[in-house]
């Protein structure tokens, strides 16, 4: 759980709600979704020119169960596969955790698409070790570029339903996609989508100048949309600094003819007139900037994260010039760059180490993951392997992703898979699985918890452990006092079954909290029993989980520290969180250059 910071001072646990005072306009869409099973790729169709009524038709839903093939699979003897990249420590401890009648709810999907990349996977693996025996360099080095940095596409047939641009690698902070188009000259509407684990949606309704965003998931359909120019409790939510609609279009009101040119003038799109709109993708959320201004911002919602698009599809009545996508997620290319050896995790003593780092990652992070590992990871206690330092990642939904990722464990030795998808539902299986690593794969005396977008001072944190207790400790920025978020289509929505209770106990924010030895035993083992339930928001649950601790083996000591900070940088701080890759390098540098920890924006 994330806390943000609003523009005006204040700082809340709830503030990402997007719910709105407003009644919920009914969309005036008839959709048909088809979940294909071959390659698992959702195809919507959206019939949306002509329909002004009032019918709206629910899309198919498939339950996802979990299965004992795909179980069996997963589980099945990966001997050889563990060999090779020693990526699969924690997999083969986990299948007890997953097969719990309280399952989360998405753990059916997670191993059910877990189970078919995984097979993608040892396909790939195979043909690329069969391409290298047969000594045919060139047929290696063909398969190897499969993320590319860039893709485009121009003059557009927008005819068709089919995706006009694909985006093979998905998508990552900082990637950008820009549209050049014109709209018809009698338009009504055109739309974006982002299509991947489910739909985000931007359209452009000329009738009634205004752009609407909203995105459909498999398990929550559509959800509550946000209208630019906006009315009424949204006006003033931020993201990533920016909020949610730009002012002067906001100015337009909805009582205004839409006929009135004075009024058009401040509408980002123009009937006829051509326009360059770049959809860009920030921390919290994505933007659009159009002919330069920024014009809307929208904050992800769960399933709807830039990783997990894979195509952009447009309709509507534009010509649409080109699309190109850029800054997308790309590996380096680890094979043929000379490793350099102090990039790559040493081997463990096999002793109890100090410290074990548990960076939650995800597939096509690859920029993040070598910004970590070229800066903090390079601090004394780590590369003496006191330390140790391991990504827990999940599979992702692309093959290709996922051969990228096999790779670059062979060439770091440092990241442990998941046997199931990176949902974020899923986070809190996770961290049962960094517990198992912590107590039975490389045992610690501390186990910490953190993300891949954050930076953490090692010399600073042991020193600060000197003086902490060994056992019964939570240690990091603790919310003493906090509620449930109940606000559909939040993020860290609750439902009531979930969490009946009014508030939480203690719990450490997510992005860096360290447990002491003795909890990750209790948690391995309560999750076994099935003592422990299981509770989708990892850094709450770990404080559910400890509170049980304490009312039944011994009196936690919670140690709030306020130098772990939760959204962004501040100077003399243990650790800082949304720090892109270039700012971890900086931070990094101004350790070296300065010896202290000063902020780099
Ligand atoms: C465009 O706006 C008009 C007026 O609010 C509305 O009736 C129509 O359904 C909208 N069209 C789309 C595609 O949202
Ligand atoms: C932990 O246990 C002690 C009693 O042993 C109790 O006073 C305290 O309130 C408990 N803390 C929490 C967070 O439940
Ligand atoms: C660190 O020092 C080097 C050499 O003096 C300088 O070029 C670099 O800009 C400094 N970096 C930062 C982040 O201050």
């Amino acid at each position: 759980m994330k806390m943000v910071k609003l523009k005006f001072g204040f700082t809340s646990v709830r503030t990402r709600n997007w719910s709105v005072g407003i009644s919920i306009m009914v969309l005036a869409l008839i959709f048909i979704i088809r979940y294909e099973q071959s390659g698992h790729k959702l195809t919507t169709e959206i019939d949306e020119f002509d329909i002004e009524g009032e019918s709206v038709q629910e899309p198919a839903k498939k339950p996802h169960l979990i299965t004992l093939e795909d179980l069996d699979y997963l589980f099945s003897n990966r001997e050889e596969e563990e060999d090779e990249a020693n990526g699969l420590l924690v997999w083969s401890h986990m299948r007890p955790f997953l097969e719990r009648p309280d399952a989360l709810p998405e753990t059916g999907q997670g191993i059910e698409e877990a189970a078919l990349a995984m097979k993608g996977l040892v396909s790939l693996i195979n043909k690329e070790k069969r391409a290298s025996s047969s000594a045919s360099g060139m047929v290696s080095m063909k398969a190897r570029r499969t993320c590319p940095d860039f893709v485009n596409v121009a003059d557009v047939d927008l005819s068709g339903l089919s995706p006009v641009l694909e985006l093979p690698c998905g998508l990552t902070e900082d990637s950008s996609v820009t549209f050049v188009g014109v709209p018809d000259e009698h338009s009504r509407n055109f739309q974006i989508q982002l299509v991947g684990s489910g739909i985000l949606r931007y359209g452009v309704n000329f009738s009634k100048p205004s752009i609407v965003q909203n995105t459909w998931t498999e398990k929550l359909g559509w959800g509550e949309e946000v209208r630019c120019p906006c009315h009424g409790s949204y006006e003033n939510q931020i993201v990533d600094e920016l909020p949610l609609c730009n002012e002067q279009t906001s100015r337009i009101t909805l009582e205004e003819s839409s006929n009135d040119d004075a009024m058009m003038d401040d509408f980002p799109f123009l009937r006829g007139n051509p326009f360059t709109a770049t959809l860009w993708f920030g921390i919290e959320g994505f933007h659009m900037t159009v002919n330069g201004r920024h014009e809307t911002s929208f904050p992800y919602r769960e399933k709807l994260e830039p990783w997990l698009v894979s195509a952009v599809k447009v309709s509507g009545g534009l010509k649409l010039l080109s699309v190109s996508a850029t800054r997308l997620p790309v590996p380096d290319d680890h094979a043929s760059l000379a490793i350099e050896e102090k990039l790559k995790a040493p081997s463990l003593s096999g002793t109890r180490i100090t410290l074990l780092v548990g960076v939650f990652s995800t597939g096509n992070n690859f920029k993040r993951r070598m910004a970590l590992r070229r800066s903090w990871m390079q601090y004394e206690e780590v590369r003496s392997g006191n330390v140790a330092v391991r990504f827990l990642i999940g599979l992702h939904t692309n093959e290709q992703v996922n051969l990228e990722m096999w790779r670059e464990a062979k060439a770091y030795a440092d990241i442990q898979f998941m046997p199931f998808v990176d949902y974020y539902g899923l986070l809190s299986l996770k961290t049962v699985a960094l517990c198992i690593l912590g107590t039975k794969v490389i045992p610690a005396k501390y186990i910490m918890k953190t993300d891949d977008d954050a930076f953490v001072r090692i010399d600073e944190l042991l020193l600060s452990l000197k003086n902490k207790p060994s056992s019964a400790l939570l240690y990091g920025l603790i919310s003493f006092d906090s509620s449930p978020d109940r606000e559909q289509g939040s993020k860290w929505y609750i439902r009531k079954e979930e969490w009946p209770l009014g508030s939480y106990p203690p719990w450490a924010h997510g992005p860096g909290y360290i447990i002491s030895q003795d909890i990750a035993k209790f948690v391995v083992k309560g999750h076994r029993e099935r003592d422990l339930r299981l509770f989708k928001l990892e850094d709450v649950a770990m404080g559910i989980w400890i509170q049980q601790f304490n009312q039944t083996v011994k009196r936690v000591k919670y140690m709030n520290d306020k130098r772990f900070h939760n959204s962004g940088c501040e100077s003399n701080y243990i650790l800082v969180h949304y720090q892109t890759p270039r700012l971890v390098l900086c931070l990094w540098e101004k350790l070296q250059n300065e010896s202290q920890s000063v902020c780099c924006e």
